[in-house]
């Protein structure tokens, strides 16, 4: 610790000691150890035991899960930023995917849609703080886990320190940590945080914890420059890794079971978070780095809406207010936005859509969720008490200040304010659905007292929980207690505006020190007061609608949840100084976005984006709002019986038309010609390896993994050579590709069967009957195309389950122990680890011929192919593909994401489509599993104004062929919007490919 910041701790504790105590409690007095403390390296980001504090200031950091790499359009980064600050939030994790950095080792590229610097730049400009995530490893549902490919094949055992993979990850560490570096904090960029590892939570004997690992590792990313904390996420709070600056958990309470979403698990969060951070590292912050925010949904899932149910309003409020309940002071969201797993992202266990269910969809939609995480990030915001509270009664909540059993409060209290308390009831079961009566029974500035005080009770939903504030302060304003929440207040014009809520129709009791009369000044709610000791006001009411109440200087807004979800509270800058602004001075109503407001010469200048028709009404400063305007469209403006403005927005959304991709002009080739009998695989590579350090033995003469050869993703192929010895009546083989992948088989150019897939296994041995025996001594070849589903992940330290080979893991010939295959060759992606396409990434192609070719590429030239629509498809097994182009003409100043969509094809079902937007692989759809079948694709991946070029490969795995069933284009929605102008992301056109077999 340097001296400014000895003097800085001292005069915070000085200022904190300083402060009246409560006197009705007898809290503890601080002690030297409350001390803020620093990594010795910089002092913007420092934290104490209660939080983190950036510049100085103490704060909330309430963060959401993005990942660049899964929105490969730099443009929209800034929509999607802002959208989370909207909302409340105020920081962004973010993980680096180490495996498209550097897809052969010691070649790093950052280019095209893996540049980070966009993101870095959207972020500062959005008023958002980053905490960078580059692993190495980040499990993340991503292929490998994050790892690059030739991980498979190098020796030593990974996320350990042995030398082989301290090698392999220090160019990576060298490249992505300067990277960050250069945007940190201390040089004015927005990166606050930087985790090393990822959940180092869980090894395989003989394998333990490697504390040499973590401490090389951590001094690696220093090394390169970093000098803000470093920090981790164990899986649970269980003490691993500790030796970073800010240690922290991750927590999936309820699971992702998206196909029973109304099964929760009974215990939301489990007290003994708390237990185990006092255990652990009671002197820092009670840091959440990731807490559930949606779930993933694997091949053959409900879908991801059910995922959006699994974890939606209610669950935020139940399991997101449990970890307030524990003065977690950190906590990060994983995902705010999903995004897609384009191209071969994916790892096994996950389909082309990562949108998560999360509260930002694929399409950066807002879900309802949305609505309701912005109410309590705002109440976080604002509520300055939070930060220094502790809870009082872990482990004996059950019952605690109600008396009903069924619930759990948990009393929190500011112990260094010594003032405001909070108390967070909820279910004891959250599994359950009944709704709790209720009366609480708190201690106050007035001495006990039992609420509500007017008459009647309080009710908990099912699946709800509140918090229920004590001593509140709003500007002026004493909230000496409420059972409605607080979503936000602000003082305005001298007058504190404090906006509660709750349920429809629920029963509510919101006490402030006042000596005058309260009225109703707006809305048909009706009132009932009680004058409480020491000039304490009660006033009771429902939670219906909207009613807004006058109590000398302040103005309650009495909402109901609906009503609620409509507020915004605006800073009016976004610059990272204002971040977190304790109040925001404006307050608006209504509208699907608010994304900022600003005040010019008595102009309130917001913007936003409306799906409907809004009259707003705007709770700000007389003066600063003579005139209003909304997206630079000026707007008429009266004012509330209130005094607050009132002004009507209507909106036109533009009609566009997509077009119908059934009455386009198709065109179609052949993409299998690879058994047809002149076709040459003497460019491919020859499988010969005679032995590896992958940890799946080997049972074959020569190793058939294709990573051993460099090929990493998409579809593999392979050909083996053979001189019949005449009795072969059958070719057995296992071949493994994850789960949900597939494969067929042919015999020179008979097609012999497919295992189709379904969505568990992960390998299958098929016997694949040959009808007639070839000739004896004549040569033959078996070609088998199969489906690479992503790499396993690596999870389990030393499991090496990531080298899970993608390839052929035994063969034999049924009547022929003789026959022996003289010449193996396989191919995947034109150039494997040495990939063609640097725009579009090393996992964008697969192996099919097309791809090879680069006909999923626009302005190759289809004019010598036949005519032939993918809703026609093919009569026998086999790989066609087919490209067509249409122009698109959305306007500017909307926000209409667009998506394809398929439907089930019931007859000849199985089969297995690619799709390509502008050369981006944007879908993978295996009709014979799902669930996906709309595959949204961004504006600048589409071409929104002009050209498209879009193309669908379509594997037929039975003998009768397929069709897609139906293929069109569809808006998702509606929005006239404000984001910042999208620009499309490179997408070279194709040219000849050198060598291209
Ligand atoms: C966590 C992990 C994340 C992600 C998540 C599930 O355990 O750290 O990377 O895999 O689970 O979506």
């Amino acid at each position: 610790m340097n001296f400014l910041l000895i003097l800085y701790s001292l005069l915070h504790l000085t200022l904190a000691h300083g402060l009246s105590r409560h006197p009705l409690r007898n809290r503890r007095q601080l002690s030297a150890t409350d001390g803020i403390q620093s990594n010795g390296l910089q002092n913007n980001v420092t934290w104490d035991k209660y939080s983190y504090f950036v510049n100085g200031k103490r704060l909330m950091l309430f963060s959401g899960e993005v990942h660049p790499y899964r929105l490969p359009v730099a443009s929209l980064y800034l929509d999607v930023f802002q959208k989370i600050k909207a909302m409340g939030m105020n920081a962004v994790s973010f993980y680096v995917f180490w495996g498209i950095l550097e897809p052969k080792k010691g070649d790093i590229s950052f280019e095209g849609f893996r540049d980070l610097q966009p993101f870095f730049d959207a972020a500062k400009k959005a008023g958002i703080y980053l905490i960078a995530r580059p692993g190495p490893y980040i499990n993340a549902e991503t292929t490998a886990g994050g790892f690059p490919g030739w991980g498979t094949y190098t020796p030593g055992i990974w996320r350990t320190s042995n030398a082989s993979y301290i090698d392999a990850y220090t160019g990576y560490i060298k490249a992505v940590g300067a990277k960050i570096a250069a945007n940190e904090i201390t040089k004015g960029g927005p990166v606050i945080l930087v985790q090393s590892e990822n959940e180092y939570s869980g090894w395989q004997a003989p394998y333990s914890e490697d504390y040499e690992y973590e401490k090389k590792l951590k001094q690696a990313f220093i090394d390169t420059g970093i000098t803000v904390p470093i920090t981790t996420n164990d899986a649970w709070p269980g003490g691993h890794y500790t030796s970073v600056d800010v240690y922290g958990y991750d927590s999936y309470p309820n699971g992702f079971d998206c196909s029973h979403p109304t099964t929760w698990k009974s215990d939301a969060v489990p007290e003994s978070f708390w237990s185990a951070h006092q255990q652990y590292t009671p002197n820092i912050v009670n840091a959440v780095y990731e807490f559930q925010g949606g779930a993933f949904d694997g091949w053959g899932g409900s879908g991801y809406d059910t995922c959006a149910v699994l974890t939606g309003p209610e669950f935020e409020r139940v399991f997101y207010k449990n970890e307030i309940a524990m003065s977690t002071t950190f906590l990060n969201l994983y995902m705010i936005f999903g995004g897609t797993n384009w191209g071969g992202i994916a790892h096994p266990g996950v389909y082309t859509s990562y949108d998560y269910g999360s509260a930002i969809t694929e399409d950066r939609r807002l879900r309802d969720k949305y609505y309701e995480l912005k109410l309590i990030a705002n109440f976080l915001a604002v509520s300055p008490a939070y930060l220094t509270s502790r809870p009082q009664n872990v482990g004996s909540s059950q019952g605690a200040f109600t008396g009903n059993s069924a619930l759990k409060t948990t009393q929190l209290l500011d112990v260094v304010g010594n003032k405001t308390a909070f108390y967070v009831i909820r279910p004891a079961d959250a599994s359950l659905n009944a709704v709790q009566q209720y009366k609480l029974t708190l201690p106050t500035s007035i001495g006990n007292v039992t609420i509500p005080t007017v008459g009647g009770t309080l009710a908990l939903n099912g699946k709800d929980s509140k918090i229920h504030v004590v001593d509140y302060a709003a500007g002026s304003t004493t909230v000496v207690y409420s059972s409605a929440e607080i979503a936000t207040w602000a003082t305005i014009d001298g007058k504190d505006v404090i906006i509660l809520y709750g349920s429809a129709g629920e029963l509510h009791e919101t006490a402030i020190k006042s000596s005058s009369t309260p009225s109703v000044v707006s809305g048909s709610g009706t009132i009932k007061t009680k004058s409480l000791s020491g000039g304490v006001l009660a006033i009771q009411y429902t939670t219906t609608g909207q009613t807004v109440v006058q109590v000398g200087n302040t103005l309650l807004y009495v909402l109901d949840r609906a009503n609620a979800y409509q507020f915004w509270p605006v800073t009016p800058t976004s610059s990272l100084n204002t971040i977190h602004a304790d109040t925001g001075s404006v307050i608006v109503k209504g509208g699907y976005l608010l994304r900022s407001a600003s005040t010019i010469s008595g102009t309130l200048a917001l913007t936003g984006d409306l799906n409907s028709t809004t009259t707003f009404e705007i709770i700000a400063p007389t003066a600063a709002a003579q005139k209003v305007t909304f997206n630079g469209e000026s707007l008429d403006v009266s004012k509330s019986s209130h005094g607050t403005i009132t002004a009507k927005k209507t909106i036109t959304l533009p009609d566009v038309k997509l077009p119908d991709l059934s009455s386009l002009t198709w065109k179609k080739a052949d993409s299998l010609p690879e058994i047809s009998p002149s076709y040459s695989d003497a460019a491919w590579t020859t499988a010969n390896r005679a032995s590896t350090v992958n940890p799946t033995t080997p049972t074959t003469p020569v190793i058939l993994y294709a990573g051993e050869y460099g090929y990493h993703t998409g579809n593999i192929l392979w050909r083996a050579h053979f001189t019949a010895t005449g009795t072969e009546t059958a070719f057995k083989v296992k071949v493994m590709g994850g789960s949900a992948f597939g494969y067929s088989v042919w015999l020179d150019s008979t097609f012999l069967g497919s295992w189709e897939g379904d969505s568990v296994r992960q390998d299958y041995e098929g016997t694949f009957k040959i009808a007639t025996s070839p000739k004896k001594g004549s040569s033959h070849v078996i070609t088998i195309l199969q489906d690479h589903m992503g790499y396993e992940e690596d999870w389990i330290v030393g499991s090496e389950t990531f080298k899970g080979p993608r390839g052929i893991i035994s063969y034999s010939f049924v009547g022929s122990t003789g026959t022996k295959v003289d010449t193996w060759k396989v191919t995947g992606n034109l150039g494997g680890e040495s990939y063609v396409d640097k725009t579009r990434g090393p996992l964008n192609e697969g192996g099919l011929f097309a791809e090879r070719q680069g006909w999923h590429l626009p302005g190759f030239d289809d004019a010598s192919w036949v005519p032939g629509k993918p809703t026609e498809g093919i009569s026998s097994a086999g790989v066609a593909f087919y490209r067509t182009s249409f122009k698109l003409d959305v306007p500017s100043g909307v926000d209409y994401p667009i998506a394809f969509a398929v439907s089930n094809s019931t007859t000849n079902p199985h089969y297995r489509a690619q799709f390509y937007v502008n050369g981006y692989q944007f879908g993978k759809y295996v009709n014979s599993i799902g669930p996906q079948k709309v595959f949204p694709v961004p504006q600048g991946i589409l071409n929104y104004q002009g050209d498209n070029t879009f193309a669908v490969s379509l594997w037929a795995e039975k003998a009768t062929g397929a069709k897609l069933n139906s293929l069109k284009l569809q808006l998702n929605a509606k929005i006239e919007s404000s984001m910042a102008k999208v620009a499309s992301q490179p997408a070279p056109a194709w040219s000849q490919r050198k060598g291209a077999y």
